[in-house]
């Protein structure tokens, strides 16, 4: 995937220095479906290795399966019916709304290649009252409300040996290049970090029916959290960050929302700038030269108690955050619009 935003990256260079622009776009778009791929990919590893941070949100979940549907279709092909069955009402999760369609995605792909010669795909919504008496099957599962999002297939069905392996990340029956081993792992990570659960019914040559336990949220109170329409911000960011696409993108999402921003080049030159003057909000990398990003906040907030910061993390960073739990963290390759959401979460504006 790397090779194919690298080559485009090639070949555009070799372009413009020729003075050549009309085919441009054509490589742009090469390498922002390669790039878009390789971060959904790191997403589902980090989200197996459990260190995902997810954007858990109070979501409806019907919206969001019904616009899910015209994506199964397209993926399923003809010779497979799809039958949605919602009866879960308004109710709300809390969970990751992008991981959450993934799950459901990846469970429809699935069925679809147990069934090579069509069939059927019931993909199903209830409410579940877990109590001490009904927690048998599901033991490690708090009692309380749960939404169940059933998806069955009239496919292939499963071994034993196969079912009890599923979960395992890599594990795959198909063939290369067909099969990550990935899917139903990421189904399990993300249904266990967001407190639920994954259940798998199978039988050879029947088919197969997974469930996905999510706990409700219930109450109002919610709404709160929603962003809402606010007047521009124009608070001052401090960013601290060596990687200058990220830069880059920082100051065109800040801009955007009229905040001002000060790059530091490097942690000392930040806490001089905090020590003179006043910010709103410190964005620093996990790992800067000489000093963690988490000690730079402990530093910065030495100076100034209470000011906001925001921590940026590679994949192979985010081990780091474990010092500072508390420390509001965006996971590197993030897209503008989980940015500017992040910054509207920190700086309300004035209101
Ligand atoms: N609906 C299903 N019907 C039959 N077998 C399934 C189904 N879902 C998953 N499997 C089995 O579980 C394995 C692992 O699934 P998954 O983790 O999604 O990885 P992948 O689809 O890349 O192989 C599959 O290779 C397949 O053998
Ligand atoms: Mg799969």
């Amino acid at each position: 995937m790397l090779t194919g935003v690298i080559g485009a990256l090639d070949i555009m260079k070799r372009q413009v220095a020729s003075g050549r622009f009309d085919d441009l776009p054509r490589f742009i778009d090469a390498a922002s479906i390669s790039a878009d791929r390789a971060s959904a990919l790191t997403q589902r590893l980090l989200t197996l290795s459990h260190r995902q941070p997810l954007a858990a949100q109070p979501i409806e979940v019907e919206p969001l399966l019904a616009a899910l549907e015209a994506l199964i279709r397209r993926s399923i092909g003809d010779g497979i019916s799809l039958h949605g069955d919602y009866q879960h009402g308004t109710v709300r999760v809390l969970a990751d709304a992008r991981q959450l369609q993934n799950a459901v995605l990846n469970l429809a792909v699935n069925a679809r290649d147990a069934m090579p010669g069509g069939g059927q795909i019931r993909l199903h919504t209830c409410l579940v009252d877990l109590q001490q008496e009904n927690r048998a099957a599901l033991p490690d599962l708090q009692a309380g409300q749960y939404l169940l999002i059933a998806l069955s297939d009239t496919g292939s069905g499963m071994s034993s040996e196969t079912l009890e392996r599923v979960f395992d990340p890599f594990f795959t029956t198909k063939s290369v290049g067909r099969g990550s081993g990935l899917g139903l792992s990421m189904v399990h990570g993300f249904a266990r970090q967001s407190g639920g659960q994954v259940t798998i019914h199978s039988e050879p040559a029947v088919g197969t029916t997974v469930r996905l336990y999510l706990p409700v949220v219930d109450g109002p109170g919610c709404e709160a959290r929603q962003p809402a329409d606010q007047a521009p911000g124009q608070a001052r960011i401090l960013l601290v960050e060596s990687d200058s696409s990220v830069c880059l993108l920082v100051g065109e999402v800040a801009a955007e929302r009229g905040h001002g921003l000060i790059n530091a080049a490097e942690p000392l030159a930040a806490l001089e700038l905090l020590r003179r003057e006043a910010f709103d909000l410190l964005i620093a990398d996990v790992s800067l030269p000489g000093i963690s990003g988490v000690q730079l906040a402990q530093a910065a907030h030495g100076l100034r108690p209470g000011l906001s910061v925001l921590l940026v993390a590679a994949a192979a960073d985010i081990g780091q955050l474990a010092a500072a739990p508390a420390l509001k963290s965006i996971a590197k390759p993030f897209s503008r619009r989980e940015l500017g959401e992040t910054l509207d979460e920190l700086l309300p504006g004035p209101s």
